[in-house]
């Protein structure tokens, strides 16, 4: 893991230098904006159809939380500050996570090695963590470790590019892979987000456009899943 995290703390610093002072992960930005709604959209979805209506009392944890995007959208989601968890190795990443949340539930440590012993997470995430992991067997642990910490009858959620052909520091993950990762476990695939390089040429243009490009799903570069462990 060493040499991926080396790679991967190199690439995400190659990352930062190549978007500074771009805004094309701002919400302020409308092909993002389009895209983090449509999101937003299949994740109440997902919630609702495994019954989580209310997320007041729900103990949620992502794994590689970046900035902290994904855990403010949870808490707008209704979810609570003392009920959200936040990892990441990376402690540049945390700070800024703990700048736009306010939240103090985080932790810089490997995702192999969830610092929890609690296993009685009801909502596990992941949002483009595992496409930017290019050793299998790390993936392999990632993923036994989502396991352990969720709650038998909870949810994990997966949100993750299928195909990216233009960065070869990062893997798509198909709907295979995905099931071998979480064996034993029942999947619920949505296909979604336009992919970005259409979404910000179209949305300037009509966001109309945008949402029938998207319906016919062949340009979506993502799958939402939720997957549920085998239960008790
Ligand atoms: C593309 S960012 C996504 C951030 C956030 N999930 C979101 O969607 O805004 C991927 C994050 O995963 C983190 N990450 C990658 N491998 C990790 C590991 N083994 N353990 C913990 N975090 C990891 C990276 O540091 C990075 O912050």
């Amino acid at each position: 893991m060493t040499d991926d995290l080396d790679r991967l703390k190199t690439e995400y610093a190659d990352r930062a230098r190549h978007l500074a002072g771009s805004d094309i992960y701002s919400m302020l930005n409308p092909a993002n904006l389009f895209i983090i709604h449509s999101r937003q959209r299949a994740m109440v979805n997902a919630l609702r159809i495994h019954g989580m209506t209310n997320l007041t009392q729900s103990r949620i944890m992502e794994l590689g939380c970046g900035a902290g995007g994904v855990l403010a959208e949870l808490m707008s989601l209704g979810a609570r500050p003392h009920h959200l968890f936040g990892v990441d190795v990376l402690p540049d990443r945390l700070f800024g996570a703990q700048a736009a949340t306010g939240l103090w539930n985080l932790a810089c440590a490997d995702g192999r090695s969830l610092p929890y012993t609690f296993q009685g997470f009801d909502l596990v995430l992941q949002f483009t963590v595992f496409s930017s992991v290019l050793d299998d067997a790390v993936k392999a642990h990632l993923a036994e470790e989502m396991l352990r910490v969720a709650h038998p009858n909870g949810l994990i959620l997966w949100y993750d590019f299928w195909l990216n052909p233009t960065n070869p520091q990062t893997r798509g993950i198909r709907p295979a892979e995905i099931k071998r990762l979480f064996p034993e476990c029942i999947f619920a695939f949505q296909k979604i987000t336009l992919a970005p390089p259409i979404a910000r040429r179209v949305v300037p243009v009509s966001w109309g456009l945008a949402y029938w490009l998207e319906s016919l799903r062949i340009f979506n570069s993502h799958y939402l899943v939720a997957i549920r462990p085998k239960g008790e």
